[in-house]
């Protein structure tokens, strides 16, 4: 019947956390509509793509999947764009993909539910476009989390930073926090639901700014939020993401140095080694800023793990920028990095920046980059040889016979069971580590 296949839907998220949690909230809000979800695209009424444009590689995948199933439509079935690539190319994907009746940026998820209506009725041009500006969160009670044990929450919404490279202030609107007690709410809700790992989420959690919620709560600082996170009962981890280190306080150290739950890892984009390129970046932290906030980090009570991002072949890097960059890795000694070749993005000011870098070059430098942390982690994580770690179980790898941990560190840790031992998923398990890798640990759980 008809009736049947309209009333499903297919949805793919691209790009970071920010988006895989959004697409929760969608999927929820769909399911709220009456709609379920498929996991093929043959048997889906309304196929959805949550996009990324963080850089170009990520843009072109969703083009290339509406190019391949563009044929279904002739079976009726339509199409939405959501996310990043919606908001910044607008409705010119209608003229590029025809078959797309729907383009909704991140910031008008709020009101799907009525887009959805205007599918339902036929509408061929349904767009969400216009709330770049709003001071609303998309907050909804029906999020569909997929993992029963670890879940996201949302607490900041968009960025105000404009960083010379970046697409996210104009895909993802101004900066708007959700207040403190909403949060508070929905991460007593996930621990009542049994989930014991909590990760906030935002462009920009340092920048978290209390609105002024009911007037007898009083507001909180992202450190305050935070620790009242870590403090709700039968909560045993909570992570934060991403951090931007003009607003990264020395209260967040304290907080993680004295709240056992709170994880010991923080994630800091440098995105240069080099001041010069920081400050055309518009990053507004010069290299000595940054490692302050390393420091204070590596003088902590508790050992924190610290990974960051990194753009290499930014406009204008030199290669005396680029060994700047080399030799942060050596002074920081990162527990992981994420490496980037600078990918020029619509409407970003860098766009306009003379002396690109070649890609051949960018490519080389992303080599060397990670050549020399691949050797910095072998030897980093050598230290925790012996250590004993507890770990979240989350799930086996069958081929090897090993169970696949997460530190609170972030690490994986790959471990075996005693004899007749079956670690239960989602459980928290002693190991001592064994061996390490560079991007992995290997354990032998304790009982
Ligand atoms: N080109 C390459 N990398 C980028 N990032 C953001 N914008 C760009 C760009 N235009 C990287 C940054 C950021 C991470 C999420 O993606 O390192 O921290
Ligand atoms: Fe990609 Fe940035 Fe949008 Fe996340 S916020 S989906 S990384 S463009």
């Amino acid at each position: 019947m008809p009736g049947e296949t309209q009333k499903t839907f297919y949805l793919e998220t691209f790009g970071c956390q920010m988006n895989v949690h959004d697409s929760e909230k969608v999927i929820g809000t769909l399911m709220a509509q009456g709609y379920r979800q498929v996991s093929t695209v043959e048997e889906a009424g309304l196929i959805l793509y949550n996009t990324c444009s963080i850089r170009d590689k990520a843009e072109q995948k969703v083009f290339h999947r509406l190019a391949d199933y563009k044929k279904l439509q002739a079976q009726g079935k339509k199409f939405g764009v959501l996310g990043c690539v919606a908001q910044q190319e607008g409705e010119k994907i209608f003229e590029r993909a025809p078959h797309v009746s729907l383009v909704c940026g991140s910031a008008s998820y709020r009101n799907l539910p009525q887009m959805l209506i205007q599918i339902e009725a036929g509408n061929q041009r349904v767009t969400g476009l216009d709330d770049r500006e709003t001071d609303e969160c998309f907050e909804t009670e029906f999020t569909a989390r997929t993992n029963p044990h670890r879940g996201y929450i949302t607490i900041i919404e968009g960025c105000d930073k404009f960083c010379a490279y970046c697409v996210v202030p104009f895909t993802r609107g101004k900066e708007r926090s959700r207040a403190s007690d909403s949060v508070l709410a929905e991460a007593r809700q996930m621990a009542e639901r049994g989930y014991t790992e909590i990760q906030l989420l935002g462009q920009n959690v340092n920048s978290y700014k209390d609105p002024a919620g009911s007037s007898s709560i009083r507001k909180k600082t992202f450190a305050e939020l935070l620790t009242a996170v870590a403090e709700v009962a039968r909560i045993k981890r909570v992570r934060f993401t991403t951090s931007h280190p003009r607003d990264f306080g020395r209260d967040i150290v304290a907080a993680i140095e004295s709240v056992s739950t709170l994880c010991n890892h923080v994630h800091l984009p440098v995105q240069s080694g080099s001041t010069r390129v920081l400050d055309a970046m518009q990053r507004l932290y010069t290299r000595e800023q940054y490692l302050e906030r390393i420091a204070w980090m590596k003088a902590a009570k508790r050992e924190i793990s610290i990974t960051t991002d990194i753009i290499v072949g930014f406009p204008g890097e030199s290669e005396a920028d680029f060994e700047q960059t080399l030799s942060l890795l050596d002074e920081v000694e990162y527990d992981g990095i994420f490496g980037f070749k600078y990918s020029p993005r619509p409407n970003t000011p860098a766009l306009k920046f003379e002396d690109a870098i070649p890609d051949g070059e960018k490519a080389r430098r992303l080599a060397v980059l990670q050549e020399k942390q691949r050797e910095i982690q072998r030897r980093r994580n050598e230290r925790h040889l012996g250590q004993i770690a507890e770990v979240m179980v989350e799930g086996k790898n069958e081929a090897r016979g090993q169970w696949i941990g997460r530190t609170s560190q972030n690490k994986v840790l790959n471990f075996k069971a005693p004899e007749g031992v079956t670690p239960v998923l989602g459980s928290y398990v002693p190991v001592v580590t064994t061996g390490c890798f560079p991007n992995s640990l290997l354990g032998q759980m304790v009982i």
